[in-house]
């Protein structure tokens, strides 16, 4: 059993937070020419990436580089600070799953933007694809612009989260039209950086069109699937063999994790039919093993993203998963 499950699984990121940015966690590195991926115009070490919302302050960066990752995606910053949702908001659930009701904590975009400059020397820097996942929950879609303009000169590319299941508004029946404005707005303050869209989970074919077809008419350079699966659309997901955490007898937040592997790898698959060749991708929800890794990228994805099997598998499964890439490069 990994020592940290004995802490509070909220208390057990931030030690893992405190331990990366002191330098304490494992190093390595991968070098090989089948892990070698280019992606929005830059050349990673490897397709593998940490998802967002394990550093949503940009505070761990360097850590989080020599942890092994190709790209990492910092946030989701907000303009302001947040408080985020009152604890307990984080579960360890089920066989490897995660529920989060973190509600978009974090310390605003002025911190933010400090974490990456002191990043943007760094020798690390040059090895690594960052990102910066915005959002600006409750707030005019210029703040989305101003954030854009902030995060850009630091990084590699912008993800709008505007499907984050744990704030009011995200899971309105028609979330096409905002998140196309939303999305409008950050290109606009983008200054020519590539933003691509976060998507929720969706098996619906038609829905996932109309979603990729508007974020490309928006401006979108590339897609993110897929966000955390919510309580109410838990009958996307085969195997869900858990009691969703509740606050006040409401079940909350949204699940990461084994069971929403099928979902991303149909949504990356939906997203690869739709754009064609020469679209980014970013596959991410359910990579727990580098078999896992492998049928992502398989299904149209340039690099993957993880976070809930870094809860439970460690470091440890960024080689396996260099392994198995490097085994099928062959
Ligand atoms: C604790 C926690 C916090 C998260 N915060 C964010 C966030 O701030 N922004 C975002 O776009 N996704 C966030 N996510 C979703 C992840 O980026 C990812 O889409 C999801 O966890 C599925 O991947 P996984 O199964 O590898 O964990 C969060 C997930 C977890 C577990």
């Amino acid at each position: 059993m990994n020592p940290l499950h004995l802490l509070p699984p909220e208390r057990a990121h931030q030690l893992t937070l405190w331990a990366l940015r002191h330098g304490l966690g494992p190093r390595q590195r991968f070098h090989h020419p089948a892990l070698r991926t280019t992606l929005l115009g830059r050349e990673l070490p490897c397709p593998i990436g940490l998802a967002a919302g394990a550093e949503k302050r940009g505070e761990a960066l360097l850590g989080w580089s020599r942890l092994g990752f190709g790209m990492v995606e910092a946030g989701t910053v907000t303009p302001h600070p947040r408080p985020g949702n009152p604890s307990p908001r984080l579960w360890r659930v089920g066989k490897g799953g995660v529920v989060n009701w973190m509600g978009l904590p974090g310390a605003g975009i002025a911190p933010f933007v400090a974490n990456l400059q002191a990043f943007h020397h760094q020798p690390e820097r040059q090895q690594l694809l960052l990102g910066a996942s915005i959002a600006a929950p409750d707030e005019e879609d210029a703040a989305l612009t101003r954030l854009a303009a902030a995060c850009a000169p630091w990084v590699d590319y912008l993800t709008l989260n505007a499907s984050c299941p744990n704030l009011a508004h995200a899971c309105t029946t028609d979330p096409t039209a905002s998140a196309r404005q939303q999305l409008a707005a950050a290109v606009a303050g983008a200054d020519g950086v590539p933003v691509l869209l976060k998507l929720g989970p969706s098996r619906d074919v038609e829905a996932i069109a109309r979603m990729v077809g508007g974020a490309m008419a928006a401006g979108a350079a590339g897609i993110v699937a897929t966000n955390t699966l919510p309580w109410e659309r838990r009958e996307l997901a085969d195997g869900l063999a858990f009691d969703w955490p509740q606050h006040h007898h409401n079940p909350v937040g949204g699940y990461s994790g084994p069971a929403l592997l099928a979902i991303s790898r149909f949504m990356v698959t939906q997203c690869r039919q739709r754009l064609g060749s020469g679209v980014p991708i970013i596959g991410v929800g359910g990579v727990q093993s580098g078999a896992d890794a492998v049928s992502l990228l398989d299904a149209g994805a340039d690099a993957i993203q993880l976070y809930s099997g870094l809860i439970y598998r460690g470091a440890g499964l960024l080689r396996e998963i260099a392994d198995a890439l490097i085994v099928q490069g062959e």
